[in-house]
């Protein structure tokens, strides 16, 4: 059973109570909460204020994905603000290892996120050291977009590495999951499904949550 996870981005920002509420209620089992800084990806969206109020209305787990340039000045920040996984975009992080390095040394799983033109064979030598690796299936900065199906091929050879080494490493697709490719993702190797649009543009959010839990 795949683990859900709602990106927060798609939900409605003046009832963001009630939204929280339905999540909360739903068999979503973490929150996906999305960063952004306007550099690393051409849109800005919330900050560490706003997951600080997330964490307040919730128990589940805060995965936080950052897609923002230098994500190592705010690693403490995010902590404070209660994140429970941390995720940096490789792309943005030249010091990667030292990135990780500083999520675990405070107490938080540490991710990494792959955008769709980044080969997954760049992470041989940090796969041993993450608890997630976040893989874009659509480019970041935007929910509502189509699902890339190169994606399938990466996830695969991911879920190889990870079986070669034995490792304990989720792999969580995140952009244009729906309820029609959910199956497709899970059967090449998924642990996580974000879903934004498929879930807050639903008619019945907790029964959509639902029936990708069941999928
Ligand atoms: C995109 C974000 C996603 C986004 C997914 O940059 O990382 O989490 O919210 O939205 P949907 O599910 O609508 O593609
Ligand atoms: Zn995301």
């Amino acid at each position: 059973m795949a683990i859900i996870a709602p990106s927060l981005l798609a939900a409605n920002f003046l009832q963001l109570q009630d939204e929280c509420d339905m999540l909360n209620k739903s068999q979503a089992d973490w929150f996906h909460l999305d960063v952004m800084d306007g550099r690393f990806v051409p849109n800005i969206s919330y900050g560490p204020m706003l997951i600080e109020f997330f964490r307040k209305t919730t128990t589940k787990i805060c995965d936080v994905h950052l897609m923002i340039e230098e994500p190592g000045n705010f690693v403490e920040i995010f902590k404070k603000a209660g994140a429970d996984i941390l995720t940096v975009h490789l792309e943005a992080c030249p010091h990667l290892h030292r990135n990780i390095q500083q999520i675990k040394s405070l107490g938080m799983q540490a991710g990494v996120a792959l955008n769709p033109h980044t080969p997954v064979s760049l992470l041989k030598d940090i796969l041993g050291d993450i608890d997630l690796v976040c893989l874009m299936s659509v480019n970041p900065g935007f929910g509502g977009q189509s699902f890339i199906p190169n994606t399938l091929e990466k996830i695969k050879q991911l879920r190889a590495m990870i079986s070669e080494k034995s490792l304990n490493v989720k792999i969580e697709i995140d952009g244009g999951v729906t309820e029609e490719n959910a199956q497709q993702i899970i059967q090449a190797g998924a642990d996580v499904l974000v879903a934004g649009s498929t879930v807050f543009k639903s008619p019945d959010p907790i029964a959509t949550i639902a029936r990708l839990k069941a999928m």
